[in-house]
């Protein structure tokens, strides 16, 4: 090629479209020699992975002597060449003159299931090989329904080593038949089947002579060819915001990666939860602007209002369909975890660019990946797959996965390994109406900062926690008299009037504690949205409690103060004889005697009445505020 072709060649060559595909099939069906073929004939190879390849071939290939072995080519760690087997997701490119591809060459086997969740969930296509000796096995199927629940939509079928059937027309069309009969029902759009030698090359890059009964294109002209455009969701446009862009006071732009739908300057637009609308005054990417915007374009929003909108929120398209917002859903969910499920454990999920934390509510039942029957289970295991109910601390926006896959798939991380506990794909919301779907908060709502200017104070709230007993009210009710007198408005929430009202009926259990405080907090928050300075005063015995607290009151407006007072003077006062009666077994679940109370690691204040006076104690929280 003439030197000045070059950056026009290249130029093309960047512009050409991308294919990402997931093989799967076992190293026996011929899997990694197939993609192997498919790599050196295409003539792609560089010239040292080619003489590095014959080097190999003479070393250790399975091929005979004087020839290469394809499969080297694939086997690219070490690990794997001398066991003889594939062993994690690995990763291959290679470009024709139509497209670029990327390969996830998966394992086949069982216990790599994660494996090859994780490598096809980027992918348009899988390649699923059978061997035509052995036709469609439990093996094929396991894979085929692992690609039905990714959502891929389309499948090319290998039947590979077809010389070793003599190129048999009717051992082809039987599997095919087969194939077809078991993948009808999983309602994938596209499935089309290839007679293949990957060893011999035939229908891989061109049709084969030796296949004169079959009629259709060669894989690799399928890869290049099959029209995947329409595999994006183009329909409702779904911008998870990501980040918050405010260079000076002029600009404020809203980053982030269109995940599915289109848009363009002018369209009016609307941010999710609040509702607020606006119109998009630009799209602006590093290359300048555009007039419009597809995924996975990633760009900066900016828009004709100014409106308050964070990371982790949504913009949609006003006059799309809406996505679903809502704090329970049924999701089918694969484990990565080598831990196995633990149900007691509230997780970390991240959807979108949401953060939020969850708990698993129920698994409904297990799949059988081999015969994709449902057992009843409690818990799910490595590698095993289910149908599981959640429950989210903030409602989370998204769509179904089979509608949109960027805003219908999330991962479970663990609190304590931050290890990747799982994947999952929703189906569907499992709110009543009161709780999810069919709910439209109102934003027209007075601004906290009216509140605020009007009473001329600020919001926030002081979260008193500590033992019963060690003083809490007392401060807190001290602290209300002395803000009240210096002209402060503020609102004093405490255990036991709380539990008389709005929470009446809860009692002591994990679960109702938890409500306890979900409800405090939600009250504490619409009084610090009122300008109005909030006293919390709860035992709220656990840190898990606390951080939900301060999830939903916001971190900056929460302030944790811990009244250290020890349990021996709190079990000497017993102001309500209530220490004494856990002692004799008479009160269930009392904190610091049958229940357990977790100190706070970094309160922004810790106070211990045993040690200061009353006095002493308001001055400090004064001076905090
Ligand atoms: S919390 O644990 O859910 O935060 P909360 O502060 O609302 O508790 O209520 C605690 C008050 O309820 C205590 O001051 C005490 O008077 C009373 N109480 C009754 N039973 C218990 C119990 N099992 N554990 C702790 N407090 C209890």
């Amino acid at each position: 090629m003439a030197t000045t072709n070059i950056t026009e060649y290249l130029d093309q060559d960047e512009r050409k479209d991308l294919l990402r595909f997931l093989t799967a099939g076992s190293v026996d069906d011929g899997k990694s020699t197939l993609i192997g073929r498919l790599l050196f004939d295409s003539k792609k190879l560089y010239e040292d992975q080619l003489s590095a390849l014959e080097r190999d071939s003479a070393r250790v290939g399975n091929a005979g002597a004087g020839e290469i072995d394809y499969a080297l080519l694939l086997d690219g760690l070490k690990a794997e060449r001398e066991q003889g087997i594939t062993i994690d997701v690995a990763y291959r490119y290679f470009s024709t003159n139509k497209r670029k591809f990327i390969i996830a060459d998966t394992p086949g086997h069982e216990q790599y299931t994660r494996n090859m969740i994780t490598g096809g969930s980027t992918a348009n296509l899988a390649v699923i090989l059978v061997d035509a000796r052995t036709g469609v096995i439990t093996q094929t199927r396991r894979h085929t329904f692992l690609v039905s629940l990714l959502g891929i939509k389309h499948i090319a079928l290998a039947v590979n080593k077809m010389d070793l059937v003599d190129f048999d027309k009717a051992t082809y069309d039987r599997i095919v038949a087969d194939y077809k009969a078991f993948v009808a029902p999983l309602g994938i759009p596209d499935v089309q089947c290839f007679p293949l030698s990957a060893k011999e090359g035939d229908n891989v890059v061109t049709r084969s002579e030796r296949t004169p009964w079959y009629e259709g294109k060669s894989i690799l002209d399928y890869l290049e060819t099959v029209e995947i455009g329409n595999d994006h969701n183009l329909t409702d446009f779904r911008f998870p915001v990501q980040y918050v862009l405010r260079p000076n006071l002029d600009f404020r732009g809203f980053c982030g990666k269109v995940a599915s739908g289109i848009i363009r300057q002018g369209d009016e637009v609307m941010a999710l939860p609040s509702g607020k609308k606006s119109h998009v005054k630009a799209i602006v990417t590093y290359d300048g602007n555009l007039d419009y915007a597809f995924p996975p374009q990633s760009i900066t929003l900016q828009l004709e209002d100014e409106i308050d909108i964070s990371r982790g929120e949504m913009i949609v398209k006003v006059g799309d369909k809406q996505p679903v917002q809502s704090r329970k859903f049924e999701a089918m969910l694969v484990w990565m975890d080598e831990q196995t499920m633990d149900r007691s454990k509230d997780f970390f999920i991240k959807q979108a660019t949401c953060t939020t934390r969850c708990h698993i509510d129920q698994v409904n039942y297990r799949v059988d990946v081999n015969t994709m029957d449902h057992h009843d289970a409690e818990h799910l295991a490595l590698n095993e797959i289910g149908l599981v109910r959640f429950s989210t601390q903030k409602p989370l926006i998204f769509d179904p996965y089979q509608q949109n896959k960027p805003t219908g798939s999330f991962v479970l991380i663990d609190p304590l390994t931050n290890n990747t506990a799982a994947v999952g794909m929703i189906r569907q919301s499992c709110a009543d109406d009161t709780e999810g779907d069919n709910i439209y908060p109102l934003t027209e709502m007075l601004p906290r900062a009216a509140h605020e200017e009007l009473l001329g104070q600020k919001g926030q709230l002081l979260w008193l926690t500590g033992l019963s007993g060690a003083g809490k009210s007392t401060i807190a009710l001290a602290v209300e008299r002395e803000l009240h007198r210096r002209g402060r408005i503020c609102r004093l929430l405490d255990g036991d009037n709380i539990r008389a009202g709005i929470n009446k009926g809860l009692g002591f259990s994990e679960e109702d504690r938890k409500e306890n405080i979900r409800r405090i907090a939600e009250v504490g928050r619409l009084f610090v949205d009122t300008g109005v300075i909030t006293l919390c005063s709860f035992v709220s015995p656990t840190k898990e409690l606390r951080e939900m607290a301060r999830e939903i009151v916001g971190a900056d407006d929460f302030k944790e103060i811990y009244v250290s007072t020890p349990l021996e003077v709190c079990e000497q006062r017993d102001v309500k004889g209530l220490y004494a009666r856990a002692r004799r077994g008479e009160v269930k679940d009392f904190t610091g005697i049958s229940a357990p109370f977790e100190a706070p690691e970094k309160p922004a204040l810790a106070l211990d009445t045993s040690r200061l006076s009353v006095e002493e104690c308001v001055q400090a929280i004064l001076n905090i505020i």
